[in-house]
């Protein structure tokens, strides 16, 4: 049986985009790997330590769901673990250029396809990026990440202030 597919991402922090995310894929492939990455080419608000626990903490509860994580490049993951899919979320058609480009480069490097699963329209205006400024900034959290999540989120923050 091949590996799960792969779920990548940084997760600075998980969302409930991600999860639904996580929730539509998983039930398409009967599970999947979250892999979370170690180091970030843009600064992260959370140690990887506090990523990779607030990833966990949310998803729990879904089934067949397990977490990894990875250093380096993405390709070099793929390719130790014998991955044949990776997901990730589209949220719009500036992802969809992005992830286009991502997907190609991965692709070639290693053989690996990358499936797009649009994200629910929900959750469709909501970044990791708008949940850490809304959150620094003391606002209400709870419409953007997993309510699991959100009481951590706060503290860590506070503690950093
Ligand atoms: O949640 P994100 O920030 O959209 O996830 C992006 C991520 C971490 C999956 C991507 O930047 C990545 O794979 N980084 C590892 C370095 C790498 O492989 N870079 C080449 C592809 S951009």
């Amino acid at each position: 049986m091949p590996p799960k597919p792969i779920f990548p991402g940084s997760f600075d922090p998980i969302t409930l985009g991600h999860v639904a995310t996580v929730r539509l894929a998983s039930r398409v492939f009967g599970g999947l790997t979250i892999v979370v990455a170690q180091n970030l080419e843009k600064n992260s608000l959370f140690t990887f330590e506090q990523r990779m626990d607030m990833t966990a903490s949310a998803v729990k509860d879904i089934a067949g769901v397990s977490i990894d994580s990875f250093s380096g490049l993405l390709s070099d993951y793929i390719a130790q673990n014998g991955v044949g899919v990776v997901i990730r979320g589209v949220r719009n058609s500036m992802d969809f250029e992005y992830e286009t480009q991502m997907s190609r480069l991965n692709a070639g490097l290693t053989g690996a396809v990358t499936l797009f699963f649009p994200s629910d329209p929900r959750y469709s205006h909501i970044s990791s990026t708008m949940a850490r400024q809304v959150a620094v900034l003391g606002g209400d959290v709870s419409g953007l990440v997993p309510s699991k999540i959100a009481g951590k989120l706060k503290m860590i923050i506070n503690e950093q202030l």
